[in-house]
């Protein structure tokens, strides 16, 4: 039994002027849907085991936003695993995040929770940062580290999602390139496979495939359109940030999304 939140793409931005370049219109700091998520966790009625975030934890790959990120993040209850996405940088990642009590990063990783293998896959900063392609040798890693779960349920996390959804341009630019390969090895630990949480495209997504459940979690801050004539990333200024609670009970998987206040910019 496990209970726990998914969160992603935070976005979290050291400059207090911060605007996104490839969302021309007036937009929300992203800082502010951050503070509305500590405010909303902070606030819930129940006990967590711990956060997952699954990257883009910071817009830049700057010092200062990972100090600014930090300060917020602190005041998440209980542990918070987190994930490096496309606009993190994993040197500052690793070398600010961390506080030795409830922030930890996790690349390519496993760690044991509540009788649970968290295994985590790094898909950041493998060529295409939208739609990376990922090496043998990190594949193979991954297949080792979920092979050495043995008989334990297994949770698997990445930012990037490995599989297509018919939406063209989440499939042909905001998937991992090779994911075909990626899913093969979950596939074969489907019966013991909670799911596999991402971010990434900054939409509340539930893919199933072969009887692996794929989860993403909206970003906290600005959501993008999803359907079947999606090109490109398009705004989707009505759907609010957001977070997701998973309880895991025996071989259920329960997703519930929680709204933080829409609010405009
Ligand atoms: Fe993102």
């Amino acid at each position: 039994m496990l209970t726990f939140l998914h969160i992603s793409d935070t976005h979290i931005s050291g400059d207090a002027a911060y605007h996104p370049p490839w969302i021309p219109a007036p937009v929300v700091h992203p800082n502010r849907g951050a503070e509305l998520l500590v405010e909303a966790i902070l606030a819930l009625p129940f006990a967590i085991d711990f956060i997952l975030h699954t990257g883009d934890v910071c817009a830049d790959p700057e010092e200062a936003d990972y100090q600014r990120a930090r300060e917020l993040l602190q005041r998440l209850p209980g542990a918070v695993y987190l994930l490096p996405g496309n606009h993190d940088s994993a040197e500052y990642m690793e070398s600010i995040l961390p506080d030795g009590q409830k922030l930890q990063v996790l690349r390519d990783a496993q760690v044991e929770v509540g009788g649970y293998r968290l295994v985590t896959l790094d898909t950041a900063g493998q060529g295409d940062i939208h739609a990376p392609t990922l090496g043998d040798e990190q594949i193979d890693s991954f297949a080792a580290a979920l092979d050495s779960a043995g008989e334990q349920p297994i949770i698997a996390a990445m930012h990037h999602s490995p599989v297509e959804t018919g939406v063209p341009w989440l499939d042909e630019e905001m998937r991992i390139q090779n994911g075909e390969r990626i899913q093969r090895i979950l596939r074969a630990h489907r019966d013991q496979l909670a799911g596999v949480f991402h971010g990434h495209i900054h939409q509340q997504v539930v893919a199933q495939e072969d009887g692996v459940l794929y989860v993403c979690c909206p970003s906290t801050w600005s959501n993008l359109a999803g359907h079947p004539v999606v090109r490109e990333g398009v705004a989707d200024p009505l759907t609010p940030g957001g977070f997701n609670l998973v309880m895991l009970r025996g071989g259920r998987t329960f997703v519930r999304r929680f709204n933080l206040p829409l609010i405009k910019p």
